[in-house]
């Protein structure tokens, strides 16, 4: 079994959302299909795909106008949220502290926080992917997690760009996650590859050791190259 975890970012409609859904219906897949969208479109059911969303406030309740908390995600059946992902880390300035407090509150609504660290091109060519990865995990888990959380490495200079660090690169960067995981009695916490994973590449980067699976941004958004992802993950 492996993750398929789609992304669709600022992307979509309901409808295109339920156009997916009916032609994933009745696929045989042994993976865990996971549909991450924009909150508006929350609130649909599949029996192939769980849903979730793609940021959670840090707060249960009040005056935060703008904000969604995890127990309204929860309510809406949502089982998934991502939080940490760099264009929140980018956009919105979301440091380890703000990343770890959202994994927290995913947590106590029973929510599974998706939790994506990776490293920036200029850290890349520093030569300090390993130490920037290996202080995101450490600093953006939550304390006391026992299970119920999915870590995805995204290196950032890949999103988006149709290219991905080699299969070497990939191991290497799992291989220490998984490490780091450990040291902090996580072990056997999923670990998700994200960053320009199509139907073509994915069969090779599942078969990387440490790889649980899949985080697909633009590839998810269209039955026609999503539906081979879920079937070629194995
Ligand atoms: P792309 O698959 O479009 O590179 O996006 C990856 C991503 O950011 C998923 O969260």
């Amino acid at each position: 079994m492996k993750f398929v975890v789609g992304n669709w970012k600022m992307n979509g409609t309901r409808e295109k959302l339920r156009e997916m859904i009916n032609k994933t219906n009745g696929i045989k897949t042994e993976n865990k299909v996971v549909l991450c969208v924009p909150f508006t479109m929350l609130g649909e059911k599949s029996d192939i795909i769980a849903f979730g969303a793609q940021d959670v406030s840090t707060h249960d309740h009040g005056a935060y106008t703008g904000d969604v908390s995890a127990s309204m995600l929860a309510a809406t059946g949502a089982k998934y949220v991502i939080v940490g992902h760099s264009e929140r880390r980018m956009y919105h300035n979301e440091t380890n502290d703000i990343v770890r407090e959202k994994a927290a509150r995913a947590l106590e609504s029973g929510l599974t926080p998706i939790i994506c660290v990776g490293e920036t091109m200029d850290e890349k060519r520093a030569g300090k992917t390993l130490d920037v990865i290996t202080a995101m995990v450490r600093e953006s888990v939550p304390a006391d997690v026992h299970d119920k959380i999915i870590i995805a490495y995204e290196p950032r200079w890949a999103i988006g760009a149709g290219i991905t660090p080699t299969a070497e690169e990939i191991a290497t960067a799992h291989r220490v996650i998984a490490e780091t995981l450990s040291y902090m009695g996580l072990d056997g916490t999923p670990i998700l590859y994200g960053a320009s994973v199509n139907a073509t590449n994915v069969t090779d980067i599942v078969a990387i050791k440490n790889v649980d699976g899949v985080l697909v941004g633009c590839a998810s958004l269209k039955p026609d190259e999503f539906i081979p992802i879920i079937e070629s993950a194995r």
